[in-house]
């Protein structure tokens, strides 16, 4: 197994899940992708966590990311465990949730750690983006569940980032000041930021967000 590290291209897997079989290179297409393990099945925080990632599918889709979990467990536990998140939630799962029962794609992502847990996966998230890399990485313990207004908060960050030369200041999200990027001369700033900017240091210069 290697160490996967942001830049790397996500390694392709075919793989049984609650949806069928998915190749998830083929799956993915064009969108971006975000992949999240979680320890087992029919246990209460991953209930919460995969509830609450099925009623933001609409600020997924919006997005243009397609949403996968996985766990250790086989496909006809996750049937019937998507339908106790689907009562206790309120919501409906419509995303595929991976059945790794041998392990191969918690491997390939490390998504198992030893000194944490022999067999169960840790709660990881890997966003990936439309050329296929990875583009984030962040690991939670299974004590912990995830905070997806994050999740979505980072992607719109990575997307807003991605083509444009600017970057993201603490706890910013969408609508905020962004920071231009050091690569950017201030006199260059007017031209590709139309919207306006503030030459706070030389090295910290900020802008609105585009459009
Ligand atoms: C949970 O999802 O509730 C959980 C799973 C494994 C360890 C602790 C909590």
């Amino acid at each position: 197994m290697a160490v996967l590290r942001l830049g790397d291209v996500a390694p392709d897997f075919t793989a049984q899940t609650s949806q069928g079989e998915i190749n998830f290179h083929e799956w993915l297409g064009d969108s971006w992708g975000v992949l999240f393990s979680h320890p087992a099945d029919y246990t209460p925080v991953c209930t919460t966590e995969l509830g609450t990632v099925a009623k933001y599918s609409d600020e997924f889709t919006k997005r243009n990311v397609k949403v996968v979990a996985l766990s250790v467990d086989g496909v006809d536990s996750h049937m019937g465990w998507i339908a106790d998140i689907n009562e206790t939630q309120d919501t409906e799962v419509n995303f595929p949730i991976i059945a790794d029962e041998d392990r191969k794609v918690s491997d390939l992502y490390d998504m198992i750690h030893p000194n944490a847990d022999n067999t169960l996966t840790v709660r990881s998230v890997f966003i990936i983006g439309s050329d296929k890399k990875i583009k984030l990485i962040i690991v939670y313990p299974a004590s912990t569940g995830r905070n997806f207004d994050e999740i979505i908060r980072v992607i719109d960050s990575l997307q807003l980032t991605a083509y444009r030369k600017l970057a993201t200041p603490a706890n910013w999200k969408h609508g905020d000041d962004c920071v231009v990027s050091p690569a950017v001369k201030t006199e260059d700033i007017p031209e590709l930021f139309p919207k306006g900017h503030k030459v706070i240091k030389p090295y910290l210069r900020t802008t609105p967000m585009p459009d």
